[in-house]
């Protein structure tokens, strides 16, 4: 993914720093998402293999002001960026554009449609190429604030023009996520089922520090799939089956197996060359560390690894071996209540 570098969003969005002329008018809408953590099944997904995720509480924020300029504006105050729709200079500005079109057609916020221009200030937690769904959970945000009250799925599948200027063929599993937050099965094609969980998943995301693109990584497997059939169909159909058994271990609250699961999908995405030293590294440090199971998360080729932990005093263990060999890494829990919540259209969207 091409985006701009990784910045701390602001804490609230009153101290936001306007780049143009939403400085001073009111909010018409506003949306938030969350980040994405795929447990097990990336690359796989793409092909329709199903994947388990759960959503994070960091994640990405927009606010859309009436008017301010005679076309559409998105600025990203933090990354001192700032584009209007029709831009197509660059991804961020094209996936605004396509954003904007989808919106008027789903329906957009009454200012839109009114004056037929709004001004979108957006935040990210989650940093940009980190394989932690920076890009799904802005076009989510953006989304929600274009167009207010749509249930999750259909803000995911708004969101997904956003996605498709940066990532060429994107499943979807990081724009359903980031919609529905929570814990999720995706299967290309098929509606998200929400993954019941019995007990709290507490889980560490450590970074290589390495900024990875989807778009190169997913075109890697393809290629390899050209020239490998076998053994790429030979690694979908173990993906396969590591996912389904993961299913069962979320619903069971078996985490000790789960974790076994997602040793196992690690190896294979080895075996699919998406996995890079600063990956194994981060993995073999969790492990010693007592992590229950670590692999990487998204794309891979850089970005982030998640290892699961058995209780908050073992994930801090975990960061703190990360942190100790000069990685950085923070641990996120989904409860069994908010999986279940979330599982909801989102309740609290403003409109226009
Ligand atoms: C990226 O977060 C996950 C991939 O499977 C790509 C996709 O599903 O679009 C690598």
């Amino acid at each position: 993914m091409h985006l701009y570098p990784a910045h701390e969003a602001p804490a609230d969005e009153t101290q936001r720093e306007t780049l143009g002329a939403s400085a001073s008018a009111a909010p018409v809408g506003t949306g938030r998402a969350s980040g994405k953590v795929i447990l097990l099944g990336e690359h796989a997904v793409v092909y329709g293999v199903p994947a388990l995720a759960i959503g994070i509480d960091r994640g990405a924020r927009a606010t859309a002001f009436e008017g301010g300029s005679p076309t559409s504006v998105l600025e990203v105050p933090a990354w001192d960026v700032r584009v209007a729709e029709g831009d197509a200079s660059t991804d961020l500005g094209r996936a605004f554009t396509a954003l904007v079109a989808a919106a008027r057609e789903h329906g957009a916020c009454a200012s839109l449609a009114r004056s037929g221009s709004v001004t979108v200030s957006a935040y990210s937690e989650l940093p940009p190429g980190g394989g932690l769904g920076c890009s799904a959970a802005l076009g989510v945000a953006i989304a929600r604030a274009l167009v207010p009250a749509l249930a999750a799925t259909e803000v995911a599948d708004l969101a997904m023009a956003w996605e498709r200027v940066f990532h060429g063929n994107p499943s979807g599993i990081d724009a359903a996520v980031a919609a529905h937050g929570g814990s999720i099965l995706f299967e290309r094609g098929n509606p998200m089922q929400p993954v019941p969980l019995k007990g709290t998943l507490t889980v560490c995301l450590g970074s290589t520090g390495v900024p990875s693109s989807t778009k190169t990584m997913v075109d890697g497997v393809a290629r390899l799939r050209e020239r490998k059939p076998e053994l790429v169909e030979k690694s979908f159909a173990g993906i396969t089956s590591l996912v389904r058994n993961a299913r069962l271990a979320l619903e069971a609250d078996d985490t000790v197996g789960l974790g076994k699961l997602m040793d196992l999908n690690q190896m294979i995405l080895s075996g699919l060359f998406v996995s890079t030293e600063e990956i194994e590294r981060l993995c073999g440090l969790a492990r010693e560390a007592g992590a229950l199971g670590a692999k990487l998360t998204g794309a891979g080729g850089g970005g982030c690894v998640v290892a699961l932990a058995a209780d908050g005093v073992s994930a801090d263990r975990i960061v703190a071996a990360w942190e100790a060999a000069g990685f950085s890494g923070f641990s996120s829990t989904v409860q069994a209540t908010i999986a279940a919540a979330n599982a909801a259209p989102p309740a609290a969207e403003a409109s226009a």
